[in-house]
């Protein structure tokens, strides 16, 4: 009796993170996802490209236009994996970035694309930083908020680690498109993406886990909420490619 009673009282108390389709115990997330980027990291560069057609590119670079890098010339970008956004914001004119992901393999893929870059490279994840209170002035996070266990832990942990006038940038895709885009961005979710997964990454279940992620993460107006809860003001919300991405823009209060 006492033993079932206190089986259903942790059943009932257990934080849970939504992981694909289902929702998991938060301590098995991060195994997880970096079981499946570890797995995926040799090809995560060619299938970002393969899926988004190239796009993703596009998207970077917008984000790296946001960013005054002449005043802001050190950079934290966390879930960076593979150092695309560290690496544009060098080539932007920053003088420093730092790339903290909890994936080994992704991080020493980066490490060996860059190796001329002044990038440094640290495992860690978005709700535990590895970083004294305040020591930053810019922050971006790069289609990584999804895939983290805790997206609250882990806006407050920006707002922690960011300078009063900090700048946050957060470039993610949205569970929603635009009307008109609605149905074509199911289909090339359901049906597309996962063989190319299969195909090129050898790993569909990876790829069907990124479909849900995105299906199940907060919507724009949401998520500004989120944040301001966290500590930030002049929240802006900018749409790209008809709402399948985004960009919220944000300043440490
Ligand atoms: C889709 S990749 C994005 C990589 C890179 N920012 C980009 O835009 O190409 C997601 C990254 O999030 C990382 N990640 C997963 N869980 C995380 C967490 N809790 N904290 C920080 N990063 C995490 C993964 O290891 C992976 O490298």
């Amino acid at each position: 009796m006492y033993l079932a009673l206190g089986t259903w009282y942790l059943v009932l108390t257990m934080k849970t993170s939504p992981f694909g389709q289902a929702d998991i115990p938060q301590t098995d997330k991060l195994p997880k996802v970096t079981a499946l980027f570890n797995g995926v990291a040799s090809r995560y560069d060619l299938m970002n490209d393969l899926m988004s057609g190239g796009l993703h590119r596009v998207w970077k670079n917008f984000l790296l236009r946001l960013i005054d890098t002449a005043a802001y010339p050190e950079l934290l970008d966390v879930a960076g994996g593979t150092g695309d956004i560290a690496a544009r914001f060098i080539q932007a004119g920053g003088k420093h970035a730092l790339v903290v992901d909890p994936t080994a393999e992704m991080l020493a893929v980066g490490r060996a694309k860059h190796a001329a870059l002044p990038i440094d490279w640290q495992k860690g994840q978005a709700e535990a930083l590895p970083l004294p209170d305040a020591s930053q002035r810019l922050y971006t996070i790069s289609f990584g908020l999804r895939n983290v266990v805790d997206i609250d832990a882990a806006l407050a942990e920006a707002a922690r680690v960011l300078r009063p006038g900090g700048q946050y940038f957060c470039l993610e895709f949205c569970p929603e498109p635009w009307p008109d885009l609605r149905d074509i961005y199911r289909f090339y979710g359901d049906s597309i993406i996962p063989r190319l997964g299969a195909v090129v990454a050898d790993d569909r279940a990876a790829y069907e886990y990124l479909i849900e992620s995105i299906r199940r993460f907060p919507k724009p107006a949401a998520l500004s909420q989120l944040l301001e809860k966290a500590g930030f003001g002049a929240v802006r919300f900018i749409p790209l490619a008809g709402g399948i991405c985004g960009i919220h823009q944000a300043v440490r209060l």
